[in-house]
């Protein structure tokens, strides 16, 4: 096997300082490298700093990448409450997933928006890491799609009904969605799956030749579930 999958851990609303620190003590205890993934977290925004420097004194920077969950489609200015790409370049966040559907269904984020940030992650050399649910949000990335975007955008496919439920889409499925939109998008912008994964079903996603990687809900809250992730990635 020489692909090497791209593992996003996505906290959402769930850890605080206390946590981050513990996190990060017991993944270093039995993290592994390997060049079968990589690894990014994304924890919330006030995490990002308490995160990059429990890596930093783990002697992860190697190995662990911090995304941000969201970015604002706003540069600077009169925008209370945003968090801007300036922002989180400074702080060294390489990455940021956009347009999750619990933010669409939530937070009211539209396409529109969703396609702002994109540019905006883009402009600050950050990679979106952007959620869909359907074909209807794919077309909508596809109508901007330059060289650029193209070159650092992923696609994360995540079925609503496979979020958190414990059910994930089946494979088969999934390479269905993933085929599609690569039609779309163009064979060449990576495709990840997310919705329920674990370490007893991710072997079942290693056949495929269109999932680069997965993005992790649930289980990356514990770092052992995380970590029993990443073993099986690495034994294929
Ligand atoms: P679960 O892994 O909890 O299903 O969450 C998936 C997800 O939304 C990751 O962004």
């Amino acid at each position: 096997m020489n692909k090497e999958y791209l593992v996003i851990a996505n906290w959402k609303l769930n850890m605080d300082v206390n946590n981050t620190n513990w996190w990060v003590d017991k993944f270093e205890e039995h993290f592994e490298e390997s060049e079968a993934y990589k690894v990014a977290i994304a924890p919330s925004f006030t995490e990002i700093p308490i995160l990059l420097n429990a890596i930093g004194e783990a002697d992860l920077e190697e190995d662990v990448e911090v995304y941000a969950q969201d970015i604002s489609q706003f540069e600077k200015g009169k925008y209370t409450g945003e968090v801007s790409g300036f922002q989180l370049i400074e702080h060294g966040v390489m990455g940021v997933i956009i347009g999750h559907s619990e933010r669409r269904k939530f937070l009211g984020e539209t396409n529109k928006a969703i396609n702002q940030k994109i540019m905006m992650a883009t402009e600050y050399d950050l990679k979106p890491v952007v959620c869909v649910s359907n074909f209807e949000q794919v077309e909508a990335i596809s109508s901007i799609l330059t060289d650029s975007i193209r070159h650092r955008i992923v696609i994360a496919y995540e079925p609503l009904e496979a979020i958190g439920s414990g059910h994930p889409d089946s494979p088969e499925h999934v390479d269905h969605v993933l085929t599609h939109i690569k039609k779309i998008l163009g064979d060449s912008v990576p495709t990840i799956y997310g919705g329920s994964v674990d370490a007893d079903n991710i072997s079942d996603y290693l056949d495929s030749d269109l999932i680069s990687g997965f993005l992790v809900g649930t289980a990356s809250i514990k770092p052992q579930d995380f970590l029993d992730i990443l073993d099986r990635i690495h034994e294929g």
